[in-house]
């Protein structure tokens, strides 16, 4: 029986579990905190597909395409929309209640950039906490074995292959707080594995402001490049334009704007048209630049959204947003704000990335056995920017074909489709002691994350430059030169995010030009422009 440990316990890890289960092979599933506990559980917008009579996979490959400002890979856009809507019915049959009218029939959603309100939701906003309960169920009932507060260190690969995972487990589950040394007790633990998939989401934890919680902390990315396995477009970073201001961000979904909530500046004002034609539902990198750039100029006061008109009276905006955003409105209410009568104040803030570890159309990485799904993939469906709710798409979409794929590989030559190796690995993403040195005890002191996160939002952030990027090229490399020797989960994790972090800043160096969420304002001007997608239907 084929043996498989799936790293990472969102809609891309468990879809990929619950098939390669379903295929024959022996599935044990690591995660970090636990189960349950990852970034999907906080997707409120819903989940796009091609769902309705009068939509079509040609028009969800279309704005996907254009979201991606032509660098997506038309391949893996049209496998994204072709087979959503088996994995979306796939997951009504595990149970996820999406959210439909009187007659039984979904209720559609409207977010940015789609041509077509193709999203599906349940809860109203809580998608994707119903996705993941829904997985775990039945990841549980088809007998994954699951090992929780368990962490991944590294990828063990020879030159057959990945071999298995060296991890770090906390010896008591839920794990107690070590009251010598203020770190819970950790052991190490070798898995052996057939085949090893990578699904530990994205690295929001790089910035200041996220959506991210706070296990996104670019765990398997470091991983991968550590063992040299491709890695590409990391400068494509995703900054989702509303969070609401002040406090920890809380993302208040495009989904809000799909139902008619606009942005306003200090004056009242829509400004968003002066980025785009299509205002507050255009891509989401326009908008966030556009927020940006008004903040910067009305003095760094926030911009606001202003969601008071979206029904005839108070009254009924406030039980309509009640209604369709329980979690939201919650949120929002707590923070003192009546947002069915006062426009809220919003800012942007680093959401998801749309690079990562190169894989084709099956999750195949570039070393044999090594699989990656979901965020910590790089598919080629996003190219430079995402559009929104293709994020759980991908993740059940790719996360299944990963998982149907692995058993019929088994013994077989790693298929040609598979990426290109990458060119050799720095020594310095490589320079990584084993891991019973790195539980031995520090000798400096800890990586002040916060300063790293700052670091990030200032130079890498929602816009670059070089003098910026080539400053916190050299800071960053500072950092990783003084850097301890990991000893608990948070220095790996800080490590792990000092590496992520060089990559990102060495891939936006790399890009002189602005493409997408990738924006230099050190750019020729015409470089912005997103491109015209010839021979797109
Ligand atoms: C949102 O609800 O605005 C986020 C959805 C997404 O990131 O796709």
């Amino acid at each position: 029986m084929t043996a498989v440990v799936v790293v990472g316990s969102g809609i891309a890890g468990l879809a990929a579990a619950l098939h390669a289960r379903a295929a024959g092979c022996a599935v044990t599933l690591v995660t970090k905190d636990a189960l349950g506990h990852t970034n999907t559980r906080f997707a409120q917008g819903g989940i796009a597909g091609v769902l309705f009579a009068d939509d079509s996979v040609e028009s969800h490959v279309r704005d996907t395409l254009v979201a991606g400002a032509g660098l997506a890979d038309p391949a893996a856009v049209r496998v994204l929309a072709a087979e959503g809507a088996a994995r979306i019915r796939e997951l009504v049959q595990l149970g996820v209640a999406f959210d439909r009218d009187a007659d039984g029939v979904f209720v559609k959603g409207r977010e940015a950039a789609h041509s077509y309100p193709r999203i599906v939701h349940a809860g109203g906003d809580a998608t994707g906490r119903a996705i993941e309960d829904a997985l775990v169920r039945a990841a549980r009932a088809a007998g994954v074995q699951v090992l929780e507060h368990t962490f991944l260190v590294d990828l063990v690969v020879t030159t057959r292959g990945v071999t298995g995972v060296d991890l770090l487990r906390h010896s008591e589950v839920p794990p107690r707080a070590d009251a010598k040394n203020g770190h819970p007790p950790l052991a190490p633990l070798h898995l052996p594995a057939d085949a090893v998939v990578l699904a530990t989401g994205g690295a929001g934890q790089l910035y200041a402001h996220t959506t991210n919680p706070p296990v996104a902390t670019g765990d398997g990315i470091a991983a991968a490049l550590r063992a040299g396995v491709a890695v590409s477009d990391l400068e494509f970073v995703q900054f989702h334009p509303t969070v609401l201001a002040g406090g920890e961000p809380f993302l208040v979904s495009e989904a809000v704007r799909g139902e008619g909530a606009v942005l306003i500046d200090d004056a009242g004002r829509r400004f968003a048209f002066d980025a785009h034609p299509d205002g507050e539902l255009a891509p989401r990198d326009v908008v966030a630049r556009a927020i940006a750039r008004q903040v910067a100029a009305q003095g760094g006061r926030p911009v606001r959204l202003d969601a008071t008109r979206l029904r005839p009276t108070a009254e009924a905006t406030a039980a309509f947003l009640a209604h369709r955003f329980p979690t939201i409105d919650a949120a929002v209410r707590a923070r003192g704000w009546d947002w069915a009568r006062e426009p809220v104040p919003v800012t942007p803030a680093a959401h998801y990335l749309m690079g990562g570890i190169d894989t084709d159309l099956h999750g195949r990485t570039s070393v044999p056995g090594l699989y990656a799904v979901g965020e910590v993939a790089r598919t080629g469906v996003h190219g430079a920017n995402r559009l929104a709710s293709n994020s759980l798409l991908e993740g059940a979409v790719f996360g299944a074909r990963a998982g149907d794929t692995i058993a019929a590989d088994a013994g077989l030559p790693w298929p040609a489709s598979a990426p290109a190796p990458a060119a050799a690995a720095s020594a310095s993403a490589r320079a990584t002691p084993p891991v019973a040195a790195r539980v031995s005890p520090a000798s400096a002191p800890p990586l002040a994350r916060a300063a790293l996160q700052r670091l990030m939002w200032d130079a890498a952030g929602v816009e670059r430059d070089a003098q910026g990027l080539a400053h916190a090229a050299s800071v960053i490399a500072a950092w990783r030169a003084d850097a301890a020797v990991p000893r608990s989960v948070a220095d790996h994790e800080d490590a792990n995010l000092l590496l992520v972090a060089a990559h990102v800043i060495a891939a936006a160096r790399a890009r002189p030009a602005s493409v997408g969420a990738h924006h230099r304002r050190d750019a020729a001007p015409t470089s912005a422009a997103r491109p015209v997608l010839e021979g797109v239907a």
